[in-house]
């Protein structure tokens, strides 16, 4: 131990250590330009859209179309999410596309009279649904930064649907987890309650006409229009909030994105009401000092070190963060070099900090977690990180068979009673609890990493609560322990969020023997609970200039170059 501490002591007042230097790459390598997303098709889509001259951005409006269609368990156009982007001359922003809460919700919503958390309301069906973002985040990214016909851009989305989707083993195996959620809620003869065989193609015809209108109409569209019509009869006959004025008064909102000085890389994340670029800004501040890369990988000094810094960052998360439209959070003094490394003051490599020390709370269970992201870089320079999401794998599994999609039950993401647990066990607080219009406090992490100034990795992942984590940690794999991109997105993850105070540990790439060393000090290290951590797409450009994807393996995710 004593070593330990020399090694802290030494770190903290001496000047900071060096990233590694860059490894060999092992994942794909384009000269021009990349997508990579969590299916092929789409990947295909963004790059055919930047060899017909359009950029980044438009890039970004085809691929989260297509993502839509072929990836239905995440990709949306009923959901919401966030885009970070830095143009080729360095200037960054964030795109805020999140759902709201309707005008009729209520802090009390989902409790009955005892004020007890009603279990499934705000997870299931109608009563789940926020006011969806992606279509006018799609229109208000084509307005700013758009350089092609918005036509053009959805066609081939809507081509795909009218072909068909691939079935994958991962696809068969995904509608077989929700297929019988799906049929509580939706009914047993909607097009992803069929049985499928891998080969087989799901055409979205439904889906295709309500783009077309989309292309043929524009936003409006969706949130007056035909559609918005359809969706409100929809929702209503089935219990739901939504009006048309949700609709109607639905905006996208341009951010201000975090941005974070960790040695010499400049992190550009998402701002509330995402907790993303603020919870990874507190954990890389908070181990900086320590110089992590000195350890081996996933060794058990490591773990603590991350572990502790993550149990920290969450509370503060959950305690502070909200829509900033609400509330007012300290997020300059969260990120504070001297208040991180005062956070810090009670981390021992020798034994973990049981969480109610550091904050209370009370606990519950994991779900499955999805979400996607996907990241571009394009022929100019341009370079967009967009993750989106219908909070759960196949949101609220209510499925429109005449608008052809799936709604989101991103309510859930809200404190449906400060202090209790949602879906991902994450314990919330006031700042997160509901309010009519409000938008729900987020996890996702799209990231933009500057190293000296100039553009080097794009980077984000699904996972709810664990995008934080396993966003952090692919940054970590790359500049502290020198991997190549794709072996970053390849390497076992690992994760802590304060409240339950458990590591939880990917079921592959972890021996026992690490486990039983982690417990021995008190961490409680479970393997398995979460089979997979994040499913990470990135890209990162080599120091010729050329680009390598990081395709996670743990999904259908692909990299297609140019
Ligand atoms: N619904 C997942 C997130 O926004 O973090």
């Amino acid at each position: 131990m004593r070593f330990f501490c020399r090694v802290l002591c030494f770190s903290v007042f001496l000047s900071l250590p060096a990233l590694a230097e860059l490894a060999k790459p092992t994942g794909l390598i384009s000269e021009k330009a990349m997508v990579v997303s969590a299916r092929r098709e789409a990947s295909q889509i963004g790059i055919d859209i930047l060899k017909r001259g359009g950029t980044a951005f438009d890039a970004m409006i085809a691929t989260e179309v297509a993502l839509a269609v072929a990836y239905p368990s995440a990709g949306n156009i009923s959901g919401g999410g966030f885009a970070v982007y830095r143009k080729a001359n360095g200037e960054t922003g964030a795109l805020d596309y999140r759902e709201k809460a309707p005008i009729a919700a209520h802090r009390d919503m989902y409790l009955d009279e005892q004020g007890k958390v009603i279990a499934g309301l705000s997870r299931l069906g109608a009563k789940s649904v926020g006011v969806p973002g992606t279509i006018a985040g799609i229109f208000a990214m084509h307005k700013k930064l758009g350089t092609l016909p918005m036509k053009e851009l959805l066609q081939p989305a809507i081509d795909l649907a009218n072909s068909g989707v691939l079935v994958t083993p991962y696809f068969k195996h995904s509608l077989e987890r929700v297929r019988s959620s799906i049929e509580k809620v939706s009914g047993t003869d909607t097009l992803l309650t069929k049985e499928y065989e891998v080969g087989d193609k799901v055409v979205f015809s439904a889906l295709a006409d309500t783009l077309s209108r989309i292309a043929k109409n524009g936003r409006d569209e969706f949130y007056k229009g035909k559609t918005a019509k359809m969706m409100v009869e929809f929702l209503q006959s089935r219990g739901g909030y939504i009006t048309l004025e949700d609709l109607e008064k639905y905006q996208a909102v341009w951010r201000k994105p975090v941005t974070y000085q960790y040695k010499n890389l400049t992190l550009t994340s998402m701002s509330p009401p995402s907790s993303g670029g603020v919870t990874i800004a507190q954990i890389l501040g908070m181990i900086e000092p320590y110089n992590i890369g000195q350890f081996e990988h996933n060794s058990m000094p490591m773990i603590s070190l991350l572990v502790e810094a993550e149990r920290r960052a969450y509370a503060d998360r959950n305690y502070y963060l909200g829509d900033p439209d609400f509330v007012d959070m300290p997020l300059q003094k969260l990120m504070d070099k001297a208040y991180l490394a005062k956070r810090m003051k009670t981390f021992s490599y020798d034994k973990a900090t049981p969480s109610s020390e550091v904050a209370r709370g009370n606990v519950q269970v994991y779900e499955s977690m999805e979400t996607t992201h996907y990241s571009i870089v394009d022929q100019f320079g341009n370079a967009v990180a967009v993750t989106t999401t219908l909070n759960a794998s196949y949101g609220s599994k209510l499925f429109s068979k005449k608008l052809g999609f799936l709604f989101n039950n991103q309510m859930d993401d809200f404190s449906a009673k400060p202090g209790e647990p949602n879906m991902y066990g994450l314990v919330g607080g006031e700042a997160n609890s509901i309010d009519a219009e409000k938008r729900m406090l987020s996890s996702m992490s799209p990231t933009i990493v500057e190293k000296d100034g100039k553009l080097s990795m794009v980077v984000g992942t699904p996972g709810g609560s664990t995008i934080i984590t396993s966003v952090t940690q692919a940054i970590l794999n790359v500049y502290e322990f020198g991997m190549s991109m794709q072996t970053a997105v390849d390497k076992p993850r690992f994760h802590h969020q304060w409240l339950p105070d458990l590591v939880l540990m990917e079921q592959k790439g972890f021996d026992d023997g690490l486990l039983k060393q982690l417990r021995a000090k008190g961490w409680n290290a479970k393997k398995g609970q979460l089979p997979v951590i994040g499913k990470v797409d990135a890209i990162l450009v080599l120091p010729d200039g050329s680009l390598e994807g990081g395709a996670d393996y743990r999904g259908d995710d692909s990299a297609v170059g140019w």
